[in-house]
């Protein structure tokens, strides 16, 4: 398939290199990974063949993760959101923010934008981290049920919450505000490009908010447009079975 008639979460799938270079030109693939990638581009203004090359040309370039996401099974990519994205953010909090403080503190006066990161960067990782100990606490352990009924036929357990897509709509909302919050960052930050008087700590702290940006981008994207449908998919496939 033609990389402008694919989805923007396609796009992401088969060319991982494709999230940075979207995240670059404001683009959100997480959560409206639903549009055509021609469409979306051509919303923002852009030139859907240009940024379509850009990306080809960075496969091309031998920059391709070996491995696919798309390609792992339910379980697999469950313990690979853990393990990468879960624990990532979680390992980034205490020396992001203590860097955040150190910056405002010093050059806070001069650079309002510090202070203002700061502030958002705080309420973020608070929330995100609530999220992901909901996914953790409620809605992992349900879809690894439908993982483990389509595998052997095990009974799916109870939930408190009726359908999955019941807790999915509600990760689905925290997810866009999430995104939202990573778009004023980088606006803040003007890409995060660093002003002429910058010292050391001002370039740790952009470069830790930019590689947090990366890496919740590509979370949000295996959630919203492979794990949560997969597990819909489950849903409906334990409800027909006889
Ligand atoms: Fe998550
Ligand atoms: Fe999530």
């Amino acid at each position: 398939m033609k990389i402008s008639e694919m989805t923007l979460g396609e796009v992401v799938t088969e060319y991982p290199g494709a999230s940075a270079i979207l995240s670059k030109y404001g683009v959100d693939f997480c959560c409206g990974g639903a549009r055509r990638f021609a469409e979306a581009l051509r919303g923002h203004g852009l030139d859907p063949h240009v940024v379509g090359n850009e990306i080809v040309a960075q496969r091309v370039g031998g920059r391709r993760l070996d491995v696919k996401l798309g390609d792992f099974s339910t379980l697999q990519l469950i313990e690979h959101i853990l393990n990468f994205h879960h624990a990532y953010v979680r390992a980034q909090r205490v020396p992001l923010l203590s860097l955040a403080g150190k910056v405002v503190e010093v050059h806070g006066a001069r650079h309002p934008e510090y202070r203002e990161a700061a502030t958002l960067l705080a309420g973020m990782l608070d929330e995100l981290e609530l999220h992901m100990r909901k996914e953790e606490e409620i809605l992992f352990p349900a879809i690894i049920a439908l993982a483990g009924h389509e595998a052997t036929g095990a009974p799916v357990p109870e939930t408190c919450f009726g359908s999955v897509a019941n807790p999915i709509r509600m990760m689905e909302i925290d997810h866009r505000q999430t995104g939202d919050e990573l778009f004023r960052l980088q606006k803040i930050t003007s890409g995060y490009v660093l002003p002429d008087d910058a010292c050391a700590s001002c370039e740790a702290f952009y470069q830790g908010m930019y590689h947090l940006q990366e890496n919740t981008f590509e979370h949000v994207h295996l959630e919203n447009n492979i794990l949560f449908p997969r597990a819909l998919e489950l849903e409906r496939t334990a409800c027909v079975r006889p």
